[in-house]
C-alpha cells in the first residue's frame, strides 16, 4: 500500500495481512463469524443500544457500519494512515467518524465512551499496559473494554494451524497477562465461511507463512466434501468493566 515512511503512532504494531493485502483481508472479514456470535457475546456484557462505541485499530472500518446498526454513532481509531483514509472512504456520508491515532494515545476525552472494542487485536497483549490505561481513561465508569483475539490453546482448526505456524507464540504467557490485568476471558468458536475455495486459499495465504499456508490449503481441499469451505476458529474475548468508582 503506502510507500515511504510509515506514520506510526507510539506502540503501533504492523499488521502485514491487512496493510499489504486489504482486498483479501476484506474477504476474510466477510467470511468471519457470519452468525454474529461475537457481537451477541459483547451485547450480553454491555447493552449495545445507545452505547457510544469506540473501535480501536479499526483498520479499513469494516465493523463500524454493523456497530452503527445497533449502537449510538460509533467512532474508529486507526494508526496506519492509508487504512484510516480507506475507512473514511468506506464510511463517507454515514456520520461515523474515524480518527488517526493509536491505542497508546487515544485522541478522545476522558469518560467519553461506553464500549471500547478491538477486533483481531494482537496489539492488546503482553506489554500493552499503556494502551489499557488509555482505554480505562476514555471509558465512562461501568463501561466495557472488550478485545477479540485468537484462542490459540483451544481446540479448533484455526488454533491448530496458528500453533503450528507460529511456535514462538506463548498462549500461557498471554493468559497470565490478561489475568494479571484483571480481565475475564470468554471462549467462543466462530467460523470462517467462504463461497469460493480460491477466497479461502487467498485468506490462508495472508495469515500464514507460504509453506504452512500451502499445507493448510491442501488440508481444506481434502475435507471440502465434508465441511465445504468453512474453518472452525476459536477466539478469546478478553473483557473488563471499568471500575464504577474510578472516574
Ligand atoms: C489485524 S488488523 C484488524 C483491523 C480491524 N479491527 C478489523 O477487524 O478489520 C489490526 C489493526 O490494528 C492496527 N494497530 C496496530 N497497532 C495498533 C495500536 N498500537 N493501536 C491501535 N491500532 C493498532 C493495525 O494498523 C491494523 O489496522
Amino acid at each position: 500500500m503506502a510507500s515511504g515512511p510509515e506514520p506510526l503512532g507510539r506502540g503501533t504494531i504492523p499488521s502485514p495481512n491487512l496493510w499489504r493485502s486489504p482486498e483479501v483481508y476484506e474477504l476474510e472479514n466477510l467470511a468471519s463469524d457470519r452468525a454474529g456470535v461475537i457481537d451477541a457475546a459483547i451485547g450480553a456484557l454491555h447493552p449495545w443500544a445507545g452505547a457510544r462505541v469506540l473501535d480501536v485499530g479499526c483498520g479499513s472500518g469494516f465493523h463500524l457500519p454493523q456497530f452503527a446498526s445497533y449502537a449510538a454513532a460509533p467512532l474508529g481509531v486507526e494508526p496506519h494512515l492509508p487504512l484510516a483514509v480507506a475507512a473514511r472512504d468506506r464510511l463517507r456520508g454515514s456520520g461515523i467518524g474515524v480518527i488517526a491515532g493509536s491505542a497508546e494515545a487515544l485522541p478522545l476525552a476522558d469518560a467519553s465512551m461506553d464500549i471500547a472494542h478491538a477486533r483481531w487485536a494482537y496489539f492488546f497483549g503482553p506489554g500493552c499496559e499503556r494502551g489499557l490505561a488509555e482505554v480505562d481513561r476514555v471509558l465512562r465508569p461501568g463501561g466495557l473494554a472488550v478485545f477479540v483475539d485468537n484462542d490459540v490453546s483451544a481446540e479448533s482448526t484455526f488454533s491448530r494451524w496458528f500453533a503450528a505456524a507460529y511456535p514462538a507464540y506463548d498462549p500461557e504467557g498471554v493468559e497470565r497477562f490478561w489475568r494479571r490485568q484483571g480481565f475475564e476471558t470468554q471462549r467462543l468458536v466462530i467460523e470462517w465461511t467462504f463461497e469460493r475455495r480460491e477466497h479461502l486459499a487467498a485468506v490462508i495465504g495472508i495469515e500464514f507463512p507460504p509453506e504452512a499456508a500451502a499445507r493448510f490449503v491442501d488440508e481444506c481441499t481434502d475435507r471440502a466434501d465434508r465441511a465445504g469451505h468453512t474453518v472452525d476458529y476459536a477466539i478469546a474475548l478478553r473483557w473488563r468493566h471499568q471500575n464504577p468508582t474510578s472516574a
